[in-house]
Parts: structure tokens; C-alpha cells; sequence
């Protein structure tokens, strides 16, 4: 953790900041990191649910079943967002909410629930940014084999149309997936986030592979759901270097990128998967039937990235035939263990600019973790680390337009602390502390300095 704060001037450099005009400041969350509420009014039960049943599985114990309470405090959250003055607000549709067995009609009480939030948001003057999927397939589709199962694609296009057609109309901004690359992997390969699977990159590519497809076979039905909104995709980029010259860490370096990045990259904007990976993995692809990656690569309105450090990769034992290993070098790190790199933000979008020219860019998440905190004598919780990782990056992202970049929003990762996945409530992100014994939200120094940038930009 960066205990370096004192000598930085966070008030002149975030006075200084400066965004290009109409430039999008928001904040992130996600339906079972803060709405609790999980068996109420008919919600059927999610992988996340059954997961965090499990033993062991959560570093303490805990699950989303209270969370911040969004379902019945969403006012609270409003409150939150329009005390920093953002613009935008970014979360997702809880699949097994709105859908219970992830097929058929929508439980009227669940889409009440978003129709109640949509209109709040509206009234207060802020954006709705409005992701489908982030993370809760319904249990039933797992049942049926998830997303090793090329009918959860379908079932995924059916649930996207029925989801806009009853909300397009008062939402102009569509996400399919938040970070297929996360819960392809996490899920599928390391078992460390929900459905729990141990099956290596056999199985982090067939998860990636159904969901890029459902990604693709979904963006037609949004456009025709709700004509002239904006549609795009969350990908979790990363900048890669790699541990030393040497050219085994050179290799390993690109094998993680290609699987990282590329592998998704190329599909959604170019409509190839990367020939390095597919030869490498060759035996352990998943079934990629003719004209797939046509459907993955529909035109796009944007393209949203979420960015939290670099990634240092050297030559290793981890994923066969990746073969790689993650270095830590000696720097500043977060209560996450991720690398504060404020650079990250800048290299990314040049990358992705460069490479596939995607329309708009979007920063959808880029935030950080500390220890669990404790509020001052006013209630109020004193992060500067975070406020201060906040300003670097947003000054990446500023350099970035400066560039021509067209990047035209940030939404900072998360509005108030809420259930991080595996890591429960042990690294909040929040720009809001959350009270567990009252689920009172108070707004940070962060929530305050962002607020500031944010106003100080229109
Ligand atoms: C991203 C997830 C988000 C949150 C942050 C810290 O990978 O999209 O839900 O957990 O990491």
C-alpha cells in the first residue's frame, strides 16, 4: 500500500485535471455485489448465490446476501451520485432477477425493481448505463452445463431482447457482457469465482468462447429492441510487459496477452480468433462452428474497458500450455495485490485505438482497493491513497483525449464498498464506506475529490 500520500498535491492536481467538454463521469457497481434481497419477489437463485454457499470459497465467509441493500436503498445510491454531480451511472441487471431460470417471461416484481431505478435516475438527471450480464448466470442454465453449453448463448440473445424491450425505452446505453476474459477464467479455469470449475484452458476458452457468442448473437436483437441506443462490450484489458528480455518471458508475456486481450479483441472487431492461441491450444478448443466468429463481431457503438494495473509476465508453470507466471516487481500495490501503474490507463487506450479503432472508448471500471476502513470521528473515511489514485489515472485518460483518443467517459470502480467476490468484504473499492449495522452510505474523501473533477468538467 502506498503510504506516499503526504507529498502529494492531490487538490492542485485534481483542480487541474482537465477532460474534454461532455466528458462522462460516473460511477460502477454490479446486481449482486450491492442489491442483497437474493430470494425476494420471485428472483430465481444465481451461480453467485450457490457459490458463496460453499465452503471455503469466500475469504470470509460472506456472500451478496445483504450487500449494500440496494434493492430496497437505491435512493440512498441516487443520493451518493448526485451528491459527486456525476452524470452516469453504471450497473447491471441481475439476469436470474429479471429472468428466474434464465428462460421464458420476466418476473414482473424483479423488472419493477429496475423500472423503480431507471426512473429515479432519470429524475435526477443521470444516465442509466445499463450492463446485462455481469457475472449471475441463472443456476438452471448451470445446471444445464452454463456456459460450456452453446445454448446459454441463446438463451442469453432471448433474455437481452426481453430485457430491453421492456426498459429500452428509457435506456440509451447497452452493455452485452462485462468481462467475459474474468468470468471465462475465474469460473472455468481457476475455479476461483463462481461456478467454481477447475477445468484449466480447455475450460476458460469454451466459457469464452459461449459467451462471446452470446455477446454477438445478443447485439442484433438489442438494436432491434431499442433502435438507435448505443450497444457495446466491458473487456478487462491489460498492458502486458514482460518479466526480462530473455526470450522465454518475451514468449510467455505474449502467450498471457494473446489469451487476455487478443482472444477478444480480434473476435469482437475483427472476427478471427488469434492464430498464435488457436495453434497453441489446438486439442483443447472448444467446438467453433463455422460463421461464429462473424456473429462475435457485430458493429459497435463502443467498446467499454476496465482497467486496474499492468500485468508483469514471465516464462512459468500456470495454465498449460500458457505457461506463464505473474511477477510482482518491486513498486506499490493495492490491498488486492494489483500494481498501482498509473500508466496502465494511457497504454491501454492507445493500444486498443491503435489496434481496432473501436468508435468510442470508454473507461467502464478503474479504482482500488484498500484494507478495511474505519470512519473518523465524523463518520467520515479518510482515503487519500485512493483519491489519489483516482487523479493519476484520470490523468492518463486525460493525456489520452489530448492524443485523440476518443475516449469519452470514466465510470470509477465502485460507488460504495460492496461484496468484492472471493474476497467478500475484506478490500473495499468504494467511493462511499458503507455502514455494515445500518447500511448507512457516507461518501469518502475520494467520493468528494472525484465529485470535484467531475463538476469542475461540464
Ligand atoms: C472487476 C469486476 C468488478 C469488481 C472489480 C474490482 O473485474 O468487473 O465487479 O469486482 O473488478
Amino acid at each position: 500500500m502506498s503510504k506516499a500520500t503526504d507529498a502529494f498535491p492531490l487538490e492542485e492536481r485534481a483542480a487541474a485535471l482537465r477532460l474534454p467538454e461532455g466528458f462522462i463521469f460516473g460511477a460502477a457497481t454490479a446486481a449482486y455485489q450491492i442489491e442483497g434481497a437474493i430470494r425476494a419477489d420471485g428472483k430465481g437463485e444465481s451461480i453467485w448465490d450457490s457459490f458463496t454457499r460453499r465452503p471455503g470459497v469466500i475469504v470470509d465467509g460472506s456472500s451478496g446476501e445483504v450487500a449494500c441493500d440496494s434493492y430496497h436503498r437505491w435512493p440512498d445510491d441516487i443520493a451518493l451520485l448526485r451528491e459527486m454531480g456525476l452524470g452516469a451511472y453504471r450497473f447491471s441487471l441481475g439476469w436470474a432477477r429479471m429472468q428466474p431460470g434464465g428462460q421464458g417471461a420476466l418476473n414482473p416484481a424483479g423488472l419493477a425493481y429496475y423500472d423503480r431505478l431507471i426512473d429515479g435516475l432519470l429524475e435526477a438527471g443521470i444516465d442509466p448505463y445499463v450492463t446485462l450480464y455481469h457475472w449471475d448466470l441463472p443456476q438452471d442454465l448451470q445446471d444445464k452445463g452454463g456456459w460450456y453449453n452453446r445454448e446459454t448463448s441463446e438463451r442469453f440473445a432471448d433474455y437481452a431482447e426481453k430485457a430491453v424491450a421492456a426498459i429500452g425505452d428509457r435506456v440509451q446505453h447497452w452493455t452485452t457482457l462485462n468481462e467475459p476474459w474474468t468470468f471465462g477464467w475465474f469460473g472455468h479455469a481457476y475455479g476461483e469465482d463462481a461456478p467454481g470449475l477447475k477445468d484449466g484452458v480447455k475450460g476458460g476458452l469454451a466459457a469464452s468462447h459461449h459467451a462471446l457468442l452470446a455477446h454477438g448473437l445478443a447485439v442484433p436483437r438489442i438494436r432491434a429492441a431499442a433502435p438507435g441506443a448505443e450497444v457495446g462490450i466491458v473487456l478487462d484489458l491489460n498492458v502486458v510487459s514482460p518479466a526480462s528480455d530473455a526470450p522465454d518471458d518475451v514468449e510467455a508475456a505474449k502467450r498471457f496477452e494473446g489469451v487476455q486481450n487478443r482472444w477478444y479483441l480480434d473476435a469482437v472487431f475483427r472476427g478471427e480468433y488469434p492464430e498464435d492461441i488457436l495453434e497453441l491450444c489446438a486439442g483443447l478448443l472448444p467446438e467453433i462452428r463455422e460463421g461464429d466468429t462473424a456473429t462475435i463481431c457485430q458493429p459497435l457503438d463502443y467498446l467499454g474497458v476496465n482497467i486496474y494495473r499492468r500485468s508483469v509476465i514471465g516464462a512459468g508453470a500456470e495454465l498449460p500450455p500458457l505457461n506463464f507466471a505473474r511477477v510482482n516487481p518491486p513498486g506499490c500495490y493495492t490491498a488486492t495485490g494489483w500494481e498501482i501503474w498509473p500508466r496502465c490507463i494511457r497504454d491501454a487506450l492507445d493500444f486498443v485505438h491503435r489496434e481496432y479503432g473501436p468508435k468510442t472508448l470508454l473507461i467502464t471500471e478503474n479504482g482500488m482497493a484498500t484494507p478495511p476502513e474505519v470512519p473518523g470521528p465524523q463518520g467520515k473515511v479518510h482515503d487519500p491513497e485512493r483519491a489519489r489514485y483516482l487523479v493519476e489515472h484520470l490523468e492518463g485518460v486525460a493525456e489520452a483525449a489530448c492524443a485523440g483518443v476518443p475516449v469519452k467517459g470514466y465510470f470509477a470502480w465502485t460507488l460504495m464498498d460492496n461484496f468484492e467476490w472471493a474476497s467478500g468484504y475484506t478490500v473495499p473499492f468504494g467511493l462511499a464506506h458503507v455502514d455494515p449495522a445500518t447500511q448507512d452510505r457516507q461518501l469518502k474523501l475520494s467520493g468528494e475529490v472525484f465529485g470535484r473533477i467531475a463538476r469542475n468538467t461540464r
